[in-house]
């Protein structure tokens, strides 16, 4: 591979604008992915959202971008894991003395973005095994037979349903969507900054915007487990 390219991406910046990158791109699925999931709400035996869920396994356009997706969770975790390791290793030997600079003030914020980023991989790993593991290779998953369908389809929605008894799946839900919206707070705006797209006039906007983002995304996705408990 071209040797200026990696030398790019394995740098401090590099690493940096892949970090943003990809988080930016991660951030676009999961709003498709809470749009989608707000289908786990309709009711009527979870039609819509299985419906939705075959689409969306089954689209050949759509599972291209699949890989993409995987790919950029492991680049953004990878990078982000390698990033903080180097954060802590400074601020150790930084020793206290430039803790009340702005400096300091950066990296703080960056740490707390590394811890609150391990919290969500550990989150995204059980997630994944519970849901999308089963969706395509799982033997909990049921199948259903709907009218107009020549084929009986994976009952996604049953599987959801039922994880969303557990009283403790709703508050571990619950609590990772609020560090999902604290990571997305700080890392929204922190992307634009990193891409060198701050401006006097945008960056304003570009904060409300991150804000706004952060606390509609994680309130969307806390509300599904705790609205199915509830009316289970
Ligand atoms: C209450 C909240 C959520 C629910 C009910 C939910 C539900 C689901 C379901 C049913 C699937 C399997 C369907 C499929 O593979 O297309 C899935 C896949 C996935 N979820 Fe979630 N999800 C939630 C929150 C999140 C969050 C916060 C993240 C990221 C931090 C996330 C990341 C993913 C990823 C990466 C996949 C695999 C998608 C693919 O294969 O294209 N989910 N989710």
């Amino acid at each position: 591979m071209n040797t200026w390219f990696v030398r790019f991406i394995t740098s401090s910046i590099g690493k940096k604008v892949v970090m943003a990158l990809t988080g930016l791109f991660l951030i676009s699925f999961l709003i498709i992915h809470l749009i989608g999931n707000l289908q786990l709400l309709s009711g009527a035996g979870g039609q819509a959202f299985n419906e939705y869920a075959y689409f969306m396994t089954h689209n050949p356009l759509i599972k291209a971008t699949s890989y993409g997706l995987y790919a950029s969770i492991l680049l953004h975790a990878i990078q982000g894991i390698l990033l903080w390791i180097k954060n802590r290793q400074a601020r150790g030997s930084q020793g206290y003395a430039v803790k009340a600079n702005r400096t300091a003030g950066a990296s703080k914020a960056s740490y707390r973005m590394g811890a609150i980023g391990s919290i969500i991989l550990i989150f995204l790993v059980i997630h994944l095994i519970q849901f999308w593991y089963q969706t395509h290779w799982g033997s909990q998953i049921e199948t259903v037979d709907y009218e107009g369908w020549d084929q009986p389809i994976n009952d996604l929605y049953a599987l959801v349903a039922f994880t969303y008894t557990n009283i403790w799946m709703v508050v571990f839900y619950v609590v990772c969507m609020i560090f999902v919206g604290l990571h997305l707070w700080h890392g929204f705006e922190s992307a634009f900054q990193t891409l060198g797209l701050s401006h006097e006039k945008w960056t304003p906007l570009v904060k409300i915007v991150g804000r706004v983002l952060s606390v509609a995304l994680a309130a969307g996705f806390a509300i599904i487990p705790i609205w199915m408990y509830l009316n289970q």
